[in-house]
């Protein structure tokens, strides 16, 4: 007689070699304020903030990732949020248009290094700041864009990442500016899985997201105001800020293993691991 037997077993989750780019705190301090995290007389201890940066450096090459570095320039204070200088996928960059003057300089920075390494850069016409508003997600429906709208990116600019870069795109409308990016509110687990703080997403966003991603991890006001959505993953391994300790122990339960990097002086400026690292996807 055959027997069927149904085994529980954790569900081991794989991580796959990343390739990052960052860019150090060297010209770091909150000069201006652009979003509500910003206080300009609060005071930041720029020798903390570079080595916090590297710390969180050292974790991802420690994990066996590769790390590039882009170099910093004097008076772009948020050049450290590497990741809003474009969006890669496949050897294909579209750049970024920052919505504030501030940043604007910023984004001929990251065009020079995807230009002098020969990738395939797409100049945009549309405001959108990088991987701050976009997630990528290769193995969700066929390979899945995220797109996030209300505070940064121009809706435009969903269609023309989905024009340049030939996956679809589903904008997502983010409604508190406190989570004025997507990925303060959003993040990929792996390649098919995220997390979100449905509270920082317009009720039809939520819906979309419910249909889209039935498995996600959902995170609660703690995890999003703690900064624990603003992580960087590699399929298992989960970099996430200090403060986010109840969003560590959701991924873990999720299968994931969390590892918790302190980023207090960035946190000031608004930022936390994710706007600190670009993927480049090659
Ligand atoms: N001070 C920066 C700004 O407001 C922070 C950017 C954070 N980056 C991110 N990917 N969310 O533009």
């Amino acid at each position: 007689m055959q027997r069927t037997y149904s085994l529980c077993v954790s569900q081991q989750r794989m991580p796959r070699n990343r390739t990052y780019l960052m860019c150090p705190p060297e010209h770091y301090e909150v000069a201006y304020a652009i979003n509500p995290w910003m206080d300009t007389t609060a005071p930041v201890d720029a020798e903390l903030a570079l080595k916090q940066w590297e710390r969180l450096r050292e974790i991802l090459t420690g994990l066996g990732h590769t790390v590039h570095v882009l170099t910093p320039e004097p008076f772009l204070p948020d050049m450290v949020y590497a990741a809003n200088g474009a969006l890669t996928v496949d050897g294909v960059a579209y750049g970024a248009r920052f919505k504030f003057a501030q940043r604007t300089a910023e984004a001929a920075a990251h065009r020079t290094f995807y230009e002098t390494r020969g990738w395939d850069f797409h100049a945009p016409a549309q405001t959108n700041e990088g991987e701050g508003d976009f997630a990528y997600l290769p193995g969700a429906y066929g390979g899945l864009i995220l797109a996030g709208y209300g505070f940064r990116t121009e809706p435009p600019a969903h269609a023309e990442a989905q024009d340049v870069l030939g996956r679809p795109v589903v904008s997502l409308r983010l409604v508190d500016p406190r989570f004025y990016h997507l990925d303060t509110a959003l993040a990929a687990l792996d390649d098919s899985t995220v997390t979100y703080y449905p509270g920082a997403f317009s009720t039809a966003s939520q819906r979309v997201l419910r249909q889209l991603f039935p498995d996600a991890v959902v995170a609660d006001d703690a995890d999003a105001y703690g900064f624990g959505l603003n992580l960087v993953s590699d399929g298992r391994n989960v970099v996430l800020n200090s403060e986010a300790t109840g969003m560590a122990r959701k991924v873990e339960a999720a299968g994931y293993a969390p590892q918790l990097v302190e980023l207090s002086e960035l946190k000031k400026g608004g930022g936390s691991v994710k706007c600190c690292v670009a993927e480049l996807r090659p």
